[in-house]
C-alpha cells in the first residue's frame, strides 16, 4: 500500500475503510488529497475487498472542497487547476462505479462535495448529530462537479432538493435519512458500531451477488420495464454460471432442509471467491 500523507488506508480481511485525514482543515480535499483518493481506489479495487468505508478524522467527515488549495490558490493556473480539480473527477468517476459495497460513514461536518462523495456511496450510515448542507450558493456558485446530479439521485423531491440548494440551509443526520442522503442515522457515540454490524452483514453474503445486485440496480434505474425484466433474468443467468448454480445447490438446498430462514438469515456461501 503507498504511503498516503492526507488519507489513512487499512484493509482488515474483506473489508477497507479509507478515513480523510486533515482534521485541522475539517477533512475538506485539496488537490493532493484527490490525488491519493485515486491511487487508493484503485489499490482498495486491486486487493478485491467485499466493503469499503469512507469516513473522516476528528469532528469531520468532508468539510468540501479546499476551497483555498483547489479553487484560489489555482484559480489564475488553469493547467495546475484543471489537473487538481481532474483528480476528483476521476476518484469520484471511480467510486460511483466501484465494484465493491461503498459505505460513507459520516461521523460530523458534510459539506457540498463532502455531500457528493456521501450521495455516491452505495449506504450511508451517519451520526445524528452531523451537519449536512449545500454551502456552495453561500460562496457564489451552485452545487457543481457532480453536486446536483448527486442532489437530484439522492433527493428525490424536487422542492427539497431546490430549497436546500438555493438557501443553503443545513440539516442533521436524522433529517439526511428522511431527504434520502443516508441510509441510517444513529447517536454519534454509536456509529463505529452501528456500521460495523452493516460491514459484519455485508461480509457474510457472495461478493457476486453484492456486485451483481448494485449493477442491476443502476442498470435498470434508466430502463423501461419490459426490458429491465429482460435483462434482470440475463443476469440472473449470468450469476448463477459465475457462481455454479450456488444459490440453487447451496442456499435453496440448505432451505429445503429447513436449515435456515432466508428472510431472516444469509445462507454460507460455498466458496470465497464467489
Ligand atoms: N476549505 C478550506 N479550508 C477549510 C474548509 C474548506 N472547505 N473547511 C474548513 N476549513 C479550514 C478553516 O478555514 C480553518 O482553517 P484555519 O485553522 O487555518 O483558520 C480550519 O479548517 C478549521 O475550520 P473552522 O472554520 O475554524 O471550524 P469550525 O468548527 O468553526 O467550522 C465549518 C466548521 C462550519 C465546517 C467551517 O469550517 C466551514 O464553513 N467550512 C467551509 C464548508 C464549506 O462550505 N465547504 C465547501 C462546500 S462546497 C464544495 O465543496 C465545492
Amino acid at each position: 500500500m503507498s504511503n498516503y500523507q492526507n488519507i489513512i488506508v487499512e484493509i482488515h480481511g474483506g473489508s477497507a475503510t479509507i478515513t480523510l485525514n486533515r482534521p485541522e482543515k475539517k477533512n475538506c480535499m485539496s488537490p493532493a488529497l484527490h490525488a491519493e483518493m485515486c491511487q487508493a481506489l484503485v489499490e482498495v479495487e486491486a486487493a478485491n475487498v467485499k466493503v469499503v468505508v469512507l469516513t473522516g478524522a476528528g469532528d469531520s467527515f468532508i468539510g468540501g472542497m479546499d476551497l483555498e488549495k483547489c479553487f484560489f490558490d489555482n484559480w489564475d493556473e488553469p493547467a495546475r487547476f484543471k489537473e487538481g480539480v481532474g483528480y476528483s473527477f476521476e476518484w469520484m468517476r471511480r467510486l460511483k462505479a466501484f465494484p465493491a459495497v461503498t459505505i460513507a460513514k459520516v461521523n460530523g461536518w458534510c459539506f457540498g462535495g463532502g455531500m457528493l462523495v456521501a450521495g455516491l456511496c452505495d449506504i450511508a450510515i451517519v451520526a445524528e448529530e452531523s451537519t449536512w448542507g449545500l454551502s456552495e450558493v453561500n460562496f457564489g456558485i451552485f452545487p457543481g462537479g457532480g453536486t446536483t446530479w448527486a442532489t437530484q439521485a439522492n433527493m428525490p423531491s424536487r422542492k427539497q432538493a431546490l430549497y436546500y440548494s438555493l438557501t443553503a440551509d443545513t440539516f442533521d443526520g436524522k433529517e439526511a435519512v428522511t431527504l434520502g442522503w443516508a441510509s441510517k442515522s444513529v447517536p454519534l457515540a454509536d456509529l463505529d458500531e452501528a456500521t460495523q454490524k452493516v460491514v459484519d452483514n455485508l461480509l457474510r453474503k457472495g461478493r457476486i451477488v453484492l456486485d451483481f445486485t448494485k449493477q442491476v440496480y443502476e442498470r435498470t434505474r434508466d430502463m423501461n420495464f419490459p426490458d429491465a425484466i429482460d435483462y434482470e433474468i440475463a443476469k440472473l443467468y449470468e450469476l448463477s454460471r459465475l457462481t455454479n448454480d450456488d444459490w440453487i445447490k447451496t442456499a435453496l438446498q440448505s432451505f429445503k432442509k429447513r436449515e435456515y430462514k432466508p428472510g431472516l438469515q444469509s445462507y454460507q456461501v460455498a466458496r470465497e471467491d464467489i
